[in-house]
């Protein structure tokens, strides 16, 4: 089978598509390198002993997708292509309504155009919006706060629409907690240009010697040691998260949401007390005020995913922690 990976360059499509080539899928990335590395794809290749085909391409654009399409006989996409960063989505709205929503629409018509009919979309708990309780279950109402949260919210309603207008078509909505961690092997990982705005790639730097110091954002919510709760799950756990959505694509029609979450709340105090004991090395900190739109506890009920999709999480917080510090230190080595 072949896969197109939009976005296989990335945090999470490139770990996808080691996952893909390991267990034999013709594997073809479509990605514009934005928010990626040109030399990723030799990364996979040296991980998984294959090589992927590669396409710099938008996604948007939609002449270069159908030459993409027309190319090659494409069974089945894996939409992970777009703009994540929350702060930025409310500076510059126009772009992640633009980028995010256009490359989707130009994905769908042309996968139409060539009657290729199964794709897996990467979706957020985002969607859970700030009005329903951890943990949170798929048939729950969505909405967002920001204008990353409500592409997500409107991507997964276009699908809804179109899978109801085209019987034959399957649209695996998989809703992601925090995924964190690294490959194992050291190669590839979270990587963000600038200062990290997400806790983990915030920690190893900073473990590093990169930056001074953490400042955890608020200890005086309702939790147990007053910091943030949060599903992290380790990224190499939700990449094979989406081997078994396409497994399930091949057998299902219509939309269908999965969270992807281990279920357990880790807070920021335990996490960076994690890495600290699994690492050997200390993480400054400084409890600080707290940051604007973060909600007290976010957490999935991943009971659809373990039925459905026979899909558990199975890392633990110290696996994700030692594989993150690894990849930095990999990366440091590297210069
Ligand atoms: P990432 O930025 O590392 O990867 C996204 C990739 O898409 C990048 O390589 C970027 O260059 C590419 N891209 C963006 N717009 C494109 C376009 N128009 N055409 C072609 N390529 C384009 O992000 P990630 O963390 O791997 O996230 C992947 C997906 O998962 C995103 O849709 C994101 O919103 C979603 N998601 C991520 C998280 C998270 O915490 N990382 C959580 C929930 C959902
Ligand atoms: N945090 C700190 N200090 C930091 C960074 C983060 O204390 O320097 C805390 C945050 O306050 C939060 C926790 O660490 O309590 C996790 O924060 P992240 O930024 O790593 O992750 P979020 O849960 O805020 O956001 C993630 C994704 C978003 C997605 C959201 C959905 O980054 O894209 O989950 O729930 F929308």
């Amino acid at each position: 089978m072949t896969i197109l990976v939009t976005g296989g360059a990335g945090y999470i499509g490139s770990h996808t598509c080691v996952e893909l080539l390991q267990k034999g899928y013709e594997v073809i990335i479509a990605d514009n390198f934005f928010n990626s590395s040109q030399d990723v794809p030799d990364r996979i290749a040296k991980i998984s002993g294959r090589r992927p085909k590669v396409y710099e391409l938008d996604v948007a654009d939609g002449p270069t997708l159908e030459r993409v399409f027309a190319e090659n006989s494409i069974d089945a996409v894996i939409h992970f292509a777009g703009l994540k960063a929350v702060g930025e989505s409310c500076q510059i709205p126009l772009r992640y309504y633009r980028n995010n929503l256009d490359s989707t629409l130009t994905l769908l018509e042309t996968m139409e155009a060539h009657g290729c009919n199964k794709l897996v979309f990467s979706s957020s708990a985002t969607v859970y919006g700030p009005k329903n309780e951890s943990p949170y279950t798929e048939d729950m109402p969505t909405s967002a706060t920001n204008p990353y949260g409500w592409t997500k919210v409107m991507i997964e309603q276009i699908l809804r629409d179109y899978c109801a207008a085209n019987k034959d078509f399957s649209a695996v909505l998989l809703r992601y907690f925090n995924p964190i961690g690294a490959h194992e092997s050291g190669l590839l990982g979270d990587d963000p240009n600038g200062i990290p705005n997400n806790l983990m790639p915030y920690v190893a730097r900073v473990a590093a010697g990169q930056l001074p110091k953490l400042t955890v954002f608020g200890d005086d919510y309702p939790t147990r040691d007053g910091t943030c709760l949060r599903d992290y799950l380790h990224v190499v756990d939700l990449a094979k998260g989406h081997i078994s959505a396409l497994e399930y694509a091949e057998s299902h029609t219509g939309a269908e949401a999965f969270n992807l979450g281990t279920g357990d709340g880790v807070s920021v105090l335990e996490l960076v007390n994690a890495f600290q004991k699994v690492n050997g090395v200390p993480v400054p900190y400084a409890i600080g005020g707290r940051r604007e739109g973060d909600l007290a506890e976010v957490y999935a009920d991943p009971t659809r995913a373990h039925e459905a999709l026979r899909w558990t999480a199975e890392k633990t917080v110290d696996d994700m922690c030692r594989d993150a510090w690894h990849f930095i230190c990999t990366r440091q080595a590297e210069g």
